[in-house]
């Protein structure tokens, strides 16, 4: 059983905390600066409260280390990580901004970069990675569009919004990830359009609510991406690949397969799943079991830190093209987006 340390004991870490025993692995040691948070995830897991980040790591028992902090911790606590030498699995996105991820790409070298596994879970969802697969098959023939729909069901607190990156770097680098796993050519334009009508003291934060990014390839796919962080009616994910002899689509799962014909209700389905946690909680799983895999057999990982690099590039694209208000064109991971 590959033991763990647990770097983060909040909300996402209690996600990976059960996809960890799902896996077959267990949680060695924890650590969080609220001890709280750390007292109640180790009173479920039996794990180790530790007193500090690096002792944690540090542990001769611990096999594989886990991120699940807030973003603007990662690199830090990466930086440990490499240093030991042992394998190590981070939250998305690889950090807070743009700018660190690149920096620590460059200090690390792209052979250490290629060994962090970055936690982009939705590319192990069945239905998501089955549009993939089909896509790579040539089962749609050429690809001509790409639509990602991503929409929360609720706005995260507000005290979250400063500490996010923004929507772009924190939301939308899910789908530029996602994105970027089923195309075959380059990104070479990103023009973005975003507003704050969900919740106007988003955008007093200098954040947005509402956003769609069109990028174009090299060979002329157009990809759209939609996301919002209010959704009615649950958590909305939804990915549709359209091409010259089809189309591919994973749609939202529903919490069950009732439906129900009555006058009323003519036709009506299930409910969609509410969250992430129900949403995705089987690609949770499926990411550490192949996270546990190509540790123990020493592989690069399949989604790693350069790919973190890559989908944080194409947030710094769409937040510099919402600032000015055009197309950014892009030209490699060194591009500078200053004015
Ligand atoms: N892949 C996904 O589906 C998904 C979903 C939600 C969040 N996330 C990512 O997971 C990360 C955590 O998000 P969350 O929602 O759990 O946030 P959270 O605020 O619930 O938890 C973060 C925890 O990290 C702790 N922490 C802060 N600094 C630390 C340090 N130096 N060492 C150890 N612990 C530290 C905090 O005290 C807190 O308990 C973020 O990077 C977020 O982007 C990913």
């Amino acid at each position: 059983m590959t033991a763990i340390a647990l770097m983060g004991a909040g909300r996402m870490a209690r996600v990976h905390a059960a996809a960890i025993a799902a896996a077959g692995a267990r949680v060695a040691t924890i650590y969080d600066p609220v001890a709280q948070a750390a007292e109640a995830l180790a009173e479920t897991t039996g794990a180790r409260i530790a007193a500090s980040a690096a002792e944690a790591m540090a542990d001769p028992q611990v096999e594989a280390i886990m991120i699940a902090t807030s973003s603007d911790t990662h690199i830090e606590l990466l930086d440990h990580a490499v240093s030991l030498g042992k394998p190590v699995l981070c939250e998305k996105p690889l950090a807070a901004t743009f700018a660190e991820s690149r920096d620590f790409v460059a200090r690390v070298g792209e052979a250490a970069a290629r060994r962090v596994f970055l936690g982009f879970n939705r590319r192990f969802d069945r239905g998501h990675a089955s549009v993939r697969e089909g896509v790579h098959a040539g089962r749609i023939g050429r690809l001509e569009q790409l639509t990602i729909t991503s929409r929360d069901p609720a706005p995260p607190p507000l005290e979250y919004i400063p500490r996010s990156g923004g929507l772009f770097r924190d939301m939308m680098i899910h789908d530029f990830d996602m994105a970027r796993s089923i195309l075959s050519s380059d990104i070479v334009s990103v023009t973005a359009h975003g507003s704050s009508i969900v919740d106007p003291d988003i955008g007093r934060l200098g954040d947005i609510d509402t956003a769609s990014v069109t990028m174009l390839t090299r060979d002329g796919t157009i990809i759209n991406i939609l996301n919002s962080r209010r959704c009615a009616f649950g958590f909305d994910q939804r990915i549709e690949a359209f091409g010259e002899k089809g189309m591919l689509m994973s749609d939202n799962p529903r919490q069950s397969g009732f439906r129900a014909f009555t006058a009323e209700t003519p036709g009506t389905d299930a409910p969609i799943l509410e969250f992430f946690m129900e949403r995705y909680g089987p690609s949770y799983t499926a990411e550490i079991r192949l996270f546990l895999e190509c540790a123990r057999d020493g592989r690069d990982m399949p989604v790693n830190a350069i790919d973190g690099l890559m989908a944080a590039y194409l947030a710094e694209a769409a937040a510099a093209s919402l600032k000015r208000g055009a197309t950014v064109h892009l030209t490699g991971p060194d591009q500078d987006f200053a004015e």
